[in-house]
This record gives structure tokens, sequence and C-alpha cells, in this order.
């Protein structure tokens, strides 16, 4: 596009123009200038800037409002903290890096940057507390979505929060909320996803993989966030009106790794096996025991893996 081209449609002179396309290239914006002819974009950086999602994003409310650090603690907490400064629900936390990423059961979540997906949503649903860990379904649905419409992949969900490529996990899920006990103040739901990371540390080897070692092919990170948010968007409006997930249950099903298979589930009061048979509508996991009894569940109180490993 030449430079009069952006000036006038931008309604700016020809140095704010010139000063921009230098600034964009110090970010690492590949430009060509071609002296009576004009700018060309050769490349953009995979970078998770608000400009590159916000230009990729296509939801009514969610993500509009985005605050990204090039390094935080962790994004929930950042989350957190502009909520309880009066952010509104849709407000979304990125970050490059992570110093002190959390993972569920105050396990750590490590995040090389400049490769995977940090991100966090706030939401303030008018729901029943009880009723929020349903909401780690809606973005592990979400997730397993945006990857398999984004890729052409066929990413699945381990119940509750983990979604999965070949058998591994490409993504956590940690959801943490300020309630009283029949009102949320504020939730946030995190996601960590492993998109371009090329190396697993060798202890997380076995049951941990990213976008990229399982396509070989290096993903927007950009793009998939508002994949993911375009999908999550209209589940959780469902989610709001039913208050259950009954209006996507049969795809939840579908995507449900542990769906038709035994499983260990890690109850406090003792472990036991069964078969699942997926999840009703309030999230919890049905399980078939040996004495044909089942038991539905809940997200908040146990662990699931294979019985023969992770999945
Ligand atoms: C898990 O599988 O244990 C959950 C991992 C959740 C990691 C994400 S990364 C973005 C957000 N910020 C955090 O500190 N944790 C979550």
């Amino acid at each position: 596009m030449s430079g009069q081209e952006l000036c006038e449609h931008l309604g700016v002179s020809r140095t704010a123009v010139w000063k921009n396309i230098r600034q964009l290239q110090e970010e690492g914006y590949e430009i060509q200038a071609v002296k009576n002819k004009g700018y060309r974009l050769l490349a953009a950086p995979d970078v998770v800037l608000q400009e590159e999602v916000h230009s990729q994003l296509h939801t009514e409310w969610i993500g509009h409002r985005i605050c990204y650090r090039e390094e935080v603690d962790s994004t929930n907490t950042l989350a957190k903290q502009l909520a309880e400064e009066g952010a509104g629900a849709g407000t979304l936390v990125l970050a490059e890096k992570q110093s002190m990423g959390k993972g569920r059961r105050g396990r750590s979540w490590v995040n090389p940057p400049g490769t995977n997906i940090a991100m966090t949503l706030l939401l303030r649903p008018d729901i029943p507390p009880e009723k929020a860990s349903m909401l780690t379904l809606v973005m592990g649905l979400a997730v397993a979505r945006g990857c398999n419409q984004l890729l052409g992949v066929e990413a699945k969900i381990k119940w509750p929060n983990d979604v999965i490529l070949s058998g591994k996990k490409i993504c956590g899920i940690l959801t943490e909320m300020s309630a009283q006990v029949d009102y949320i103040n504020y939730l946030v739901i995190g996601t960590g996803i492993n998109v371009n990371l090329e190396e697993i540390p060798e202890e997380i080897r076995d049951k941990a993989t990213s976008l990229y070692l399982e396509t070989g092919v290096r993903v927007s990170r950009g793009k998939l966030i508002a994949a993911v948010l375009e999908a999550f968007e209209p589940c959780y409006e469902q989610f709001l009106r039913t208050q259950d997930l009954s209006g996507m249950l049969a795809e939840y099903n579908r995507l449900l790794v542990n769906c038709g298979r035994p499983v260990t589930v890690l109850d406090p009061g003792g472990a036991y096996e069964g078969v699942s048979r997926g999840i009703n509508s309030q999230g919890e996991l049905l399980v078939v025991r040996e004495d044909q009894t089942e038991t539905a569940v809940y997200a908040g109180e146990v662990s699931v893996r294979g019985i023969y490993g992770y999945v």
C-alpha cells in the first residue's frame, strides 16, 4: 500500500505513518519499504500482543479488553488483581512469560517465553458458586474445538481440565474464584496451551506434548487465542442460560477421551476403578463400577487416570 493511501485511510501525516512503520519493524514485523511505491508486509512475528489478537478476534464481547504483559508472576494472579480493581467481565490477560505460573493442586506451570499461550479470562457469572467448576469444562471444550477447527487435528478432552493430543497433554486449565456462599464476585479461567514448544522437559515427556511437536507446523498464537475465545463465547452464553452443560453435552462426550474407557478415580476417600460413561449435564463424570453401580464424580474432589497411564 502506498504511503499516501495509508495517510488518507488513517487520517494521519506521512511522518506518522513512517514512525509507526519503524515501530512495527522494531516489534518484529517484516515490512518492506520501496521508494515511490509504498510498504509491504512480508511477515508478522508470532506474538501475543493485544493488537495481534484483536485483529483476528470476532467475538461479541469476550477479549475486547486485553491486558498484555511481557512478564508476570501468573496471569491468574494479575487477572484477580484487575478484578479487585473493577475490571469488567471478558477482560483477557495475556503474558509472554510467567515467573510463577500456577498449575492445579499447588503445582507450578512452566511457560518458556515466545512459544506457548498463557492466558486468563475474567468473568463475573451470575450463578451459584457450586456451578463454577463447570466453566473449566466449557473452556476445555473451547480449547479442543478451537484447536480442531483451526488446525484440523483431533484434540480431545481429559476430564475435567486437560486437553490432549495423541494421548498427551497440550493444555491445562486452572479456574479460581472469589465468592461468598451464594454469590460469585468474579472468576478467572487460566489456560496454558503448549503451542510451538520444541522440546518437552524429560520428566514429563511421556505425558506432555505441543501442537508443533504433533503437527510439525508452527501455529500463530494470536489466531489460536482468537479461535478458542470464539468457541468459548457461545458456549458460555448457553451455559449461563441453562446453568448446566446440556447444550454442549453431545459434543463434549464425543471429545472426551475418557469416554467408554476404564478409569481409576483418585478419590480422597479411597481410589476405585470403573468404566467412564461420559459426563452428565452437571459436568460430573459418570463411572460404572464392577458391581454395575454408577457414581457421578464431581470435578472438584478427584482426579481421574486411565488404568494404563495418564489417559
Ligand atoms: C494444570 O494443568 O495444572 C493447570 C495449568 C494452568 C496453567 C495456566 S497458564 C495461564 C494461567 N496462569 C497460571 O498461573 N496458570 C494458568
